[in-house]
């Protein structure tokens, strides 16, 4: 994996425990995954606008955005989903280092890719939140017409069409939104994260 040689890990003075005390709060990831159009990127935002408005510091990396910056070399074979959600997993990991609550929204279908990135932070630092919502209603939703093109052949390898996704096993958090507003949504994760401590300030 590591193709880099004669690099010297260098510590900085100023540490993980530094920046939460500057920023009063906790740091960890709340990864949400999900089929495409389950609702991860509308939770994501609406949780973000929340946790921001009580003061917290959050940041948030989404699928269709980093794709065009970040990932943007990347497509939708296994191969390139798992370095997607591995870069991502880096990067999360460093706005944990700064303190930072990290917010990501991705289809993340491989349970294994979800695993790698929850070893790659501290025990407690990966809250997994599973977006629960069927095919059917995603496609029925269908916000981007990405089903509809996916059944036509029109684009291949579509998650929870012709492309696998596999659903966690035991995730921190489940929310399934079919028939749910989003607003419902948003309070039932804020009492789940209360509830396990998430939001309490050092
Ligand atoms: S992931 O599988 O690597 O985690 P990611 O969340 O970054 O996917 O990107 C998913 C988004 O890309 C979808 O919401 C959709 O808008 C778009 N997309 C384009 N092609 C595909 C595809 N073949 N499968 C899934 N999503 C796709």
């Amino acid at each position: 994996m590591a193709n880099s040689t004669n690099i010297t890990w260098h510590d900085s003075a100023v540490v993980k425990a530094d920046r939460r005390q500057h920023l009063k709060q906790s740091s960890f990831i709340l990864w949400f995954t999900g089929l495409s159009g389950s609702g991860k990127s509308t939770l994501s935002v609406a949780l973000e606008q929340y946790l921001f408005q009580q003061g917290y510091l959050v940041y948030r990396l989404d699928g269709d955005n980093i794709r065009h910056g970040l990932n943007s070399n990347l497509g939708f074979s296994p191969d390139d989903r798992t370095e997607n959600i591995r870069r991502i997993g880096e990067v999360s990991k460093l706005f944990v280092d700064a303190g930072v609550i990290a917010m990501t929204a991705f289809i993340s279908p491989y349970q294994a890719d979800r695993a790698l990135v929850r070893a790659m932070v501290e025990p407690g630092e990966f809250v997994e939140i599973y977006v629960e919502c069927s095919v059917e209603a995603c496609e029925q939703r269908d916000t981007k017409g990405l089903y509809a093109k996916a059944r036509r052949g029109e684009i291949k390898e579509f998650t929870g069409v012709s492309a696998p996704y596999e659903a966690p096993t035991q995730p921190e958090i489940t929310i399934a939104t079919e028939g749910k507003t989003v607003t419902e949504c948003v309070q039932q994760l804020v009492t789940a994260l209360e509830t396990k401590g998430y939001l309490q300030r050092p």
